[in-house]
């Protein structure tokens, strides 16, 4: 009988054991992940200073959905919280740190997904696509949101629950921002000597990527591979572009029609005939030679 006993003790502290040291392995796994450290030297940056650079920076910042995420004021605000998936993802409040942080600090944050004690985001923060944002371009976005008033903004922080560390360390959880991005490879051209089709290149790569994603890595689930818009006349492209409605008039989902309605209207007509031009000069056999 006590033999027996003892039998069913073993056995239950070995289970309570094992679960423990899971526990531990998957705790230690997901910790040693979220604060993994990434050697990203800060760039050499230019802020120019000028009249027409804040407004610019706005348009930039609208047209890439930093608004979308970060709130109307940038303020910050709990971008997605799903306690069965075990992430709370917070987009933090950007007046907050943009006085926390130095300028160059923040562009490295925002095109490489490196935070100042060289930690990474998380991919909800789209720093994939803005990689590919020219030094002008991130540093008019910077400027701008330097000039914002502090807010009294949202406060809370990135929380992975304890089923957030298992479905990390299964890989069921994206990893670390930093990890989906080439933090050497050249960036695309935005000098852009007079050809419409890089500019279009720089713009679809910094812009469209937060969604539709690059070589077959598509973000939000259900966006196409963005040769498609090679089917489109272009008069058809710049109404999808400015309204959300597709080729067919068929309803499309609220992320494209969301953008195009919030942001697009905020490109120039100059700007969406260049990514026309390069959506155009993907496909073989599909000259830009379609006039509007
Ligand atoms: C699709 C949603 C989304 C968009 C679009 C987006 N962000 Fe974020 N951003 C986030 C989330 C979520 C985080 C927090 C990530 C984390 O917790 O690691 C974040 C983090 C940041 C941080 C780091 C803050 C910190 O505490 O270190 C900066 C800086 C930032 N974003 C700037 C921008 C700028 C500038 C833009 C526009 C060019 C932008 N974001 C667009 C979702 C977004
Ligand atoms: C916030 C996410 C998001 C962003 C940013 C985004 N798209 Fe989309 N886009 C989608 C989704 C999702 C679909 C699929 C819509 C559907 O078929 O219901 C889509 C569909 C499309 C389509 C196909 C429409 C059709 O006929 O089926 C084109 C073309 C397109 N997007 C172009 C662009 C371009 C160009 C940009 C950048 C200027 C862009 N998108 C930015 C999410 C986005």
């Amino acid at each position: 009988m006590t033999t027996y006993k003892n039998y069913r003790e073993v056995l239950l502290l070995t289970i309570v054991g094992a679960i423990l040291a899971l526990t531990l392995y998957v705790y230690v796994r997901a910790d040693s992940e979220l604060n993994r450290k990434y050697d990203v030297p800060l760039a050499p940056l230019e802020f120019p200073e000028g009249p027409g650079i804040v407004a610019e920076g706005e348009r930039l910042a609208r047209i890439r959905g930093c608004f979308w995420c970060h709130g109307a004021s940038l303020e910050g605000q709990k971008y997605f919280a799903e306690a069965g998936k075990g992430i709370i993802a917070v987009a933090p409040d950007l007046t907050r740190v943009a006085r926390e942080y130095s300028r160059a600090e923040m562009a490295r944050t925002v095109r490489h997904g490196v935070k100042p004690d060289g930690t990474s985001l998380q991919p909800a923060m789209p720093s994939f696509a803005y990689y590919n944002m020219s030094d002008a371009d991130v540093a008019a976005i910077i400027t701008y949101i330097s000039s914002l008033p502090e807010q009294d903004g949202f406060q809370g922080r990135f929380e992975l629950l304890p089923i957030g560390w298992v479905r990390w360390v299964l890989g069921r959880l994206p990893s670390n921002v930093a990890d989906l991005i080439d933090h050497t490879a050249p960036r695309p051209d935005p000098a852009l000597a007079g050809s419409p089709e890089n500019r279009g290149r720089y713009l679809a790569e910094s812009i469209c990527t937060e969604c539709h994603g690059d070589n077959g890595r598509v973000r939000v689930p259900g966006s196409p591979n963005l040769e498609i818009a090679a089917a489109y006349t272009k008069t058809n492209f710049i109404r999808l572009i400015r309204t959300g409605i597709p080729m067919g008039e068929r309803d499309i989902d609220y992320h494209m029609v969301d953008a195009s309605k919030y942001r697009y209207t905020l490109l120039t007509e100059a700007e969406i005939s260049a990514m026309y031009a390069f959506f155009r000069s993907l496909v073989p056999g599909t000259p830009n030679k379609d006039s509007p």
